[in-house]
């Protein structure tokens, strides 16, 4: 298993480096997972469908392209067992091409951009970014279909100010989000503007582009970095990490517990979509696979989810930003995340759980809590707590970086939160813990 030996970490990584650098997107994440499931034996299933679902079945179902559920059906009693879940989420804070991008300044061409989610700006200049996204096109017979596009070639960048053009700019900087974050993808001779619909019908041989969604990314690919390659550095490891990990130990479980992990977009800005954590996908899986309303309540109240999210390590330049006593260092073992204001769903009979189930594997594990001046973030856990009414507990491996274009974490923590992952889904007999 992962997270026993640094060769199984090593091989673990390889894997999660190689999703990472296939899914710049939401919807590329998503059809990375889904084709992970499938080719572990995972059926597809469609939500317009009649579900003939078979015990011992494996299955998954994708909503709107950037949302998945997948779960393997047990035959354990699922009213004591409860189902084991874990939830993640596919979106990361970016910069989203405008429905009518094109201007030309001074005969640059650039697209207007609109900043998804809360976007470290600063790291977003001097990268050399690609394109990539859904496209919605009409083909020659009038029939509508969505692409896949990733032009995987640097086509933009945004260019810093020179210091000498502002002087000020090492001690104090702001960035306007309107203004001064517009990328750069070309030069234009004359009066004319670029077209990003010719460009992308060009990308994908044909049809005409009815519409999109499109994100901007680093092209710098994945990479362990340190001396030891102790780190790795990479975009969209919040929340790609525990999308990966979660999916990885679903399909290397075993026994016969009802087990389930989802993958949600929209977290970055507040989870309020038909797929997102506040709307009723995982409730709606969940109603078909339990239909009678009585037993569903059961069954969730003997489940357990884990919400995986990432967590913030201790920045060795900026200890003062935590307390002493819960500051996450990176290769130390994932973090539950601990608030009693509820922006985290942990509770000690949660927490005692993956404890007991960490002590057992060998795995580290660390806690968070925020500074009482300071913010904390939230995640899907407490979401769908509320929402479902399950046992949830909010864990992630820690992380530098957060938000950034480039993100870092430790080479050990990623098969640790799989492992874990891992003793959630094969834990016999009831995991209630009273
Ligand atoms: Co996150």
């Amino acid at each position: 298993m992962a997270g026993e030996s640094p060769m199984a970490n090593e091989e673990f990584n390889d894997g999660l480096l190689d999703f990472l650098a296939r899914s710049p997107t939401p919807f590329h994440a998503t059809a990375n997972l889904a084709a992970l499931l499938a080719a572990a034996g995972f059926a597809a299933l469609d939500e317009i469908a009649d579900w003939a679902l078979q015990p011992g079945g494996r299955y998954y179902v994708v909503r709107n392209g950037a949302s998945i559920i997948a779960f393997a059906m047990g035959t354990d009693p699922l009213h004591r067992n409860g189902i084991r879940m874990l939830g993640a989420h596919t979106d990361s804070p970016c910069l989203m091409v405008r429905p009518n991008p094109e201007r030309n300044r001074r005969g640059y061409f650039q697209l207007g951009v609109e900043v998804y989610g809360g976007v470290l700006l600063n790291p977003w200049f001097d990268r050399d970014l690609s394109l990539a996204g859904r496209v919605v096109v009409r083909a020659a017979d009038g029939s509508l279909a969505a692409r896949l596009v990733d032009l995987r070639r640097p086509v933009a960048v945004i260019p810093s100010l020179a210091i000498h053009l502002d002087r000020d700019v090492n001690r104090q900087r702001s960035i306007n989000a309107e203004t001064d974050i517009q990328p750069l993808l070309g030069q234009i001779a004359g009066e004319g503007q670029g077209d990003l619909r010719a460009l992308l019908a060009a990308e994908i041989g044909g049809g005409e582009v009815l519409d999109y969604e499109l994100c901007l990314y680093d092209t710098q690919a994945p990479a362990l970095v340190g001396l030891g390659g102790e780190f790795i550095a990479a975009a969209r490891l919040d929340n790609l990490l525990s999308c990966y990990a979660g999916v990885q130990a679903l399909i290397g479980a075993a026994g016969g517990q009802t087990r389930l992990v989802v993958c949600s977009d929209h977290e970055e800005v507040g989870s309020g979509s038909a797929s997102g954590a506040q709307g009723p996908f995982l409730e709606s899986v969940l109603t078909r696979l339990i239909p009678d309303a009585a037993a569903r309540t059961r069954v969730l109240a003997a489940s357990l989810l884990l919400s995986a999210d990432n967590a913030h390590g201790i920045h060795p330049n900026f200890p003062a930003k935590h307390d002493d006593n819960h500051g996450p260092l990176l290769n130390r073992g994932p973090v539950l995340k601990v608030n009693h204001g509820q922006r985290y769903a942990t509770n000690s009979l949660t927490a005692a759980r993956v404890r007991d189930w960490a002590r057992a594997a060998g795995v580290p594990l660390q806690s968070f809590v925020a500074r009482n001046d300071m913010g904390c973030g939230s995640t899907i856990g407490p979401l769908t707590a509320t929402r479902l009414g399950v046992p949830t507990l909010d864990l992630g491996v820690p992380t530098f970086a957060m938000h950034s274009i480039r993100e870092l974490a430790g080479t050990a923590d990623a098969a640790s939160l799989f492992t874990l992952a891992r003793c959630c889904f094969e834990h016999q007999g009831p995991l209630a813990v009273r």
